[in-house]
């Protein structure tokens, strides 16, 4: 029997290897490429030290970008108005790939190494079944006997698993190229201040430079196109923006969440681009989309934000809702100047060649076009509906 394993390089999912090997199965490696800046050759030759029969390593940055971020920026999906979902956007896209090499490789299964009280478990075995339910699923970490990252390094050193890690390694760090998530260690206490060690991309505040940094994201039909005036591939143009956010102390998010499991969690993010992007990408919008459609499409975040939180990209709500915002994108060219200081990211001009921002309609000076007398009989129905009452 063989399974394929979504494989990290890290402590649980080489554990995982040999523990799957010594329930008898045949284990392939598959290892995704989101950008989490791995020397995957060195992570290769782990997995088959540790027990693989074949490895692969899947480039998914730029289907990562295109089909995921991409339309998550245009929805501007956030969990509960703060996580930019980083993490919970490269689990549909993994699981989408292991299915394939399951195939390919006929495999009865597919295996993760997520923990038995997250959201990743969800997400990979949703995933999975929705597309293809045949496929049987395992989860070492949820079944084996561990009771703490003590004993996992121990049996891993019993096993000779080639470590990494130690005792001593306090956060657990997820990464990729839309952003982090780390949690554990002194996060645990949701009343501590984060150490300033736990970041990984940002400065403190207080650390970034006195003077702030300009910079003018362009945007044509709601895909980020350059920065300053020069043109950018989106994968350039994020790891730019990472560089530059995160010298000025911008997207760092310290947060409680409620996970799909029914617990709350403290995790601290960083999303350097993506809080600049965001943020562009909102203040176009409001230049140039008219007043119901801004607000009908800002009501689906949320929603959005949801679907990608709880493990249901390929779900037909999601589908419809992406059609739905494709459509808003069409006129969402131009340009959104951001300040960048000590920590803040704030908007300081836009302007695009589909703006309905009329000045000789907003316009206090002589220019104005506006004809005030017609207010009074707008104002009068306007209220009417209100004044009925007897
Ligand atoms: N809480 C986040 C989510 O559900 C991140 C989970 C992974 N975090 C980690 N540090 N390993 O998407
Ligand atoms: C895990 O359980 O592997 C990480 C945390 C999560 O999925 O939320």
């Amino acid at each position: 029997k063989k399974v394929v394993l979504a494989y990290s390089g890290g402590l649980d999912t080489s554990c995982a290897i040999k523990w799957l090997k010594d329930k008898g199965w045949d284990v392939v490696a598959y290892v995704g490429d989101v950008g989490q800046g791995e020397d995957f050759s060195l992570v290769e030759k782990r997995a088959l030290k540790t027990g693989a029969s074949k490895v692969y390593v899947g480039d998914l940055k730029g289907e990562f970008i295109s089909d995921f971020i991409l339309p998550a920026l245009q929805a501007r999906a956030a969990y509960e108005g703060k996580y930019l979902l980083a993490t919970a956007l490269t689990r549909p896209l993994i699981a989408k790939h292991l299915v394939e090499v399951a195939h390919r490789e006929k495999a009865q299964a597919v295996a993760h190494g997520c923990t038995g009280k997250g959201n990743d478990q969800v997400r990979f075995e949703v995933t999975s079944r929705i597309l293809d339910p045949k496929l049987q699923i395992v989860a070492p970490v949820r079944e084996w006997e561990f009771k703490s990252r003590e004993e996992e390094i121990d049996y891993a050193k019993a096993k000779g698993i080639p470590l990494t890690v130690t005792k001593k390694k306090v956060y657990s760090i997820d990464k990729n190229l839309w952003g982090i998530s780390i949690e554990c260690g002194v996060l645990e206490d949701p009343y501590v201040e984060p150490p300033k060690d736990a970041y990984q991309m940002t400065v403190a505040a207080e650390d970034a430079p006195d003077k702030p940094t300009y910079i003018e994201i362009d945007f044509e039909k709601g895909i980020p196109v350059g920065i300053n005036g020069k043109k950018y591939d989106l994968q350039g143009l994020i790891a730019h923006l990472h560089e530059v956010a995160g010298k000025n102390g911008v997207g760092r998010v310290d947060m409680v969440e409620n996970r799909l499991v029914g617990i709350k969690s403290r995790e601290i993010y960083e999303f350097p681009a993506a809080t600049c992007l965001y943020t562009a990408h909102r203040e176009l919008e409001a230049l140039v989309l008219d007043r119901e459609l801004l607000h009908f499409k800002e009501s689906l975040a949320p929603k959005y934000g949801e679907m990608v939180y709880y493990g249901l990209w390929y779900s037909e709500l999601k589908n419809a809702l992406d059609a739905f915002i494709k459509e808003t994108q069409k006129r969402v060219t131009g340009s959104v100047r951001l300040k960048l200081h000590k920590g803040s990211c704030v908007v300081v001009g836009r302007k695009s060649v589909h703006s309905l921002y009329k000045e000789d309609l907003a316009t206090y000076t002589e220019k104005d076009k506006f004809d005030q007398k017609l207010a009074d009989g707008f104002i009068r129905l306007w209220g009417l509906p209100f004044q009925m009452r007897p």
